[in-house]
């Protein structure tokens, strides 16, 4: 069942986070819809412009429309990733999408707060929920100074005033993460201290964290051992700071390069060990499992998982 991420959030709220996954393939999508009903959990599928223009438009929907039908249970929202205003007004023209992000946090704020007033009202006036984003995430390699990073996290009395102007539904906020595999140096880590401020600023009001993955270290090993060439000193969000973030707004947690770390770890050490093979099946197999396996591990860190019934019960 295809819900909104508004209406997935009343319930999450200071509770629990939604997972917000990225899916390019049947492979990401298969293991997508098993791990989230192995651990009962709602979930967000999440679609990048990248992913739109990769696997087509329409394959992308029949893939999540067939979905559904193998997996019925499921409840879950389908979200457009980091939009631009022309992305978002198709997706809400194309009647499938039931949450778009629009990305504006690069204009300056009066524009930012316009684009995103004209995605609300075209978006809501169809029932779809807008997630918009205030502030910037990166900032974290080391040669910037700690001064330039604070002043690239979200304000917290413009994200009070942006919400209030803009009418969006959630907020992504910059609180130290960025996207990708090399987030942090040394012992860096979220900015829960700022989080805390924007919550006092939006009491009630539901928060994204971006750039979550935790990209972990042996991960990072395994795939180094059957032939990549990652920087070993690659470092994510620790996944302990996922129960803090919750009881201070954060209700969507997007995950993206954890899952692409799985994918690449799954085929080389199956290429590695399987010098020989050709079918690309074999390992297919294996990845849609451990894909499963690793976003059922995320859900019983973000507090989502086994609350599924309870979901399903307050969407009447
Ligand atoms: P990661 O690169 O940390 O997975 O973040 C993904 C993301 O925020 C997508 O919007």
């Amino acid at each position: 069942m295809i819900v909104t991420t508004k209406e997935l959030f009343k319930v999450a709220y200071g509770q629990f986070a939604i997972g917000a996954y990225n899916i390019n393939n049947m492979e990401q999508c298969i293991g997508l819809f098993q791990g989230n009903l192995d651990s009962q959990a709602p979930f967000i599928i999440q679609i990048s412009k990248g992913a739109r223009s990769y696997a087509r438009v329409k394959m992308l929907e029949g893939l999540i429309n067939s979905a559904q039908e193998v997996f019925p249970e499921a409840i879950f929202a389908v979200h457009l990733d980091h939009g631009d205003e022309q992305a978002c007004y198709d997706c809400i023209d194309s009647g499938f999408y039931s949450s778009v992000m629009i990305d504006a946090s690069h204009f300056p704020f009066d524009e930012n707060v316009a684009i995103t007033q004209r995605v609300v009202e075209r978006a809501h006036a169809k029932g779809i929920s807008v997630e918009a984003e205030l502030g910037m995430l990166g900032g974290v390699e080391e040669d910037i100074k700690v001064d330039e990073k604070h002043a690239m996290l979200t304000d917290p009395d413009e994200a009070a005033t942006f919400v209030e102007r803009a009418g969006c539904d959630s907020l992504a906020v910059a609180i130290g993460t960025s996207h990708g595999a090399y987030k942090f140096k040394g012992r860096q880590g979220l900015h829960l201290e700022r989080l805390a401020e924007i919550q006092q600023r939006l009491p009630g009001f539901p928060l994204v964290m971006h750039g979550s993955s935790s990209v972990p270290r042996e991960e990072v090993e395994r795939i180094n051992a059957a032939g990549g060439a990652m920087d070993p000193s690659a470092r994510g969000v620790d996944e302990n700071e996922f129960a803090k973030a919750v009881p201070l707004g954060v209700t969507k947690v997007n995950i993206d390069t954890d899952g692409r770390l799985v994918w690449m770890r799954v085929h080389r050490e199956y290429f590695r060990d399987e010098p020989e093979k050709i079918d690309f099946r074999p390992p297919g197999k294996i990845f849609m499992a451990e894909y499963a396996k690793f976003i059922a591990h995320k859900n019983t860190q973000l507090g989502s998982a086994g609350r599924l019934a309870e979901v399903r019960e307050a969407l009447g």
